[in-house]
């Protein structure tokens, strides 16, 4: 557990769920880290967990979808810790609504919580990268950047499907751009995880619906953060220094 040693890195969205298990095991594989969230309570856990497994983290309460956020959680890894070398733009979620029903604000809620976070990350991060011609940027996509059954038969899924499209997208643009830097940028494409928040609801499906995620996943169960923890190491460490423009699916064959 060791191949981050000396790395410098930010995670947003780390209080909870899979950005929680990719700063923990970030911190486990030897990285220092930067890590924001907008619930206070939830990220000073993720941290508390870190620092007894002795690991080094600096919290940022803030809402990352906005620029002054974005900007100082990219700052307070440089500020702290004297670099960096990895960001993580795991924030995202959906409010999923058929499209008939889809208000307008919860169209601009889900563009904006997935997309415009990563963005503005990623430019604070690529800033500083570009001059040491050196950086890892790992975005959250999804398995519904092609649409997912469950969410889309029954609970409507179209905004978060489009966001993540655009993470993919976003990645093998930004790719492009920043190779002459040495700079890679990556996704991960989690199928359904079992996440304390979407785990319950996922696992009901089973009982209620006849595409559920477990039934409509070739490997036939949920995936767990942990696993997808492992992928963003993969990305991050040397071991994938060739990989770039590349969305790397954690779903369970599908
Ligand atoms: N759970 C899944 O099954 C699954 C599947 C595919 C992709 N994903 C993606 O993985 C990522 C993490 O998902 P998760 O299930 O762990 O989510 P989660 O809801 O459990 O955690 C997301 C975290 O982001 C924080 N957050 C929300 N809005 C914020 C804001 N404006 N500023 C700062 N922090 C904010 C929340 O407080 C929370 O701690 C997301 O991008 C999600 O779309 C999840």
């Amino acid at each position: 557990m060791s191949r981050l040693t000396g790395k410098i890195a930010v995670v947003t969205g780390a209080g909870n769920g899979i950005g929680k298990a990719i700063a923990e095991r970030f911190a486990a594989e030897g990285a220092r880290l930067a890590i924001g969230d907008l619930e206070a309570d939830a990220l000073e856990r993720t941290a508390a967990t870190i620092r007894a497994g002795g690991g080094e983290v600096v919290t940022l309460a803030a809402d990352l979808t906005e620029e002054a956020g974005a900007e100082a959680l990219v700052a307070s890894a440089i500020d702290r810790f004297g670099g960096l070398d990895i960001l993580v733009n795991n924030l995202g979620g959906s409010r999923n609504r058929k499209i008939w029903d889809m208000s307008v604000e919860d169209w601009d809620f889900v563009l904006r919580l997935n997309l415009r976070g990563t963005f503005l990350c990623t430019r604070a991060a690529a800033r500083y990268m570009k001059e040491r011609r050196a950086g890892r940027i790992i975005c959250l996509s999804s398995g519904s950047r092609e649409g997912t059954p469950w969410t889309a038969y029954y609970q409507g899924g179209a905004a978060y499907s489009t966001a993540k499209a655009g993470v993919h997208g976003f990645i093998r643009d930004v790719a492009l751009e920043l190779a002459e830097f040495n700079i890679t940028v990556n996704a991960v494409a989690p199928g359904p995880i079992d996440t304390e928040r979407t785990g319950p609801g996922l696992r009901r499906m089973d009982e209620t619906v006849p595409f559920s995620p477990s039934k409509m996943t070739p490997l036939g169960r949920l995936g767990t953060p942990e696993e997808v923890a492992s992928a963003a190491v993969f990305l991050a460490s040397d071991e994938a220094g060739y990989v770039s423009g590349h969305t790397l699916a954690v779903a369970g064959g599908r």
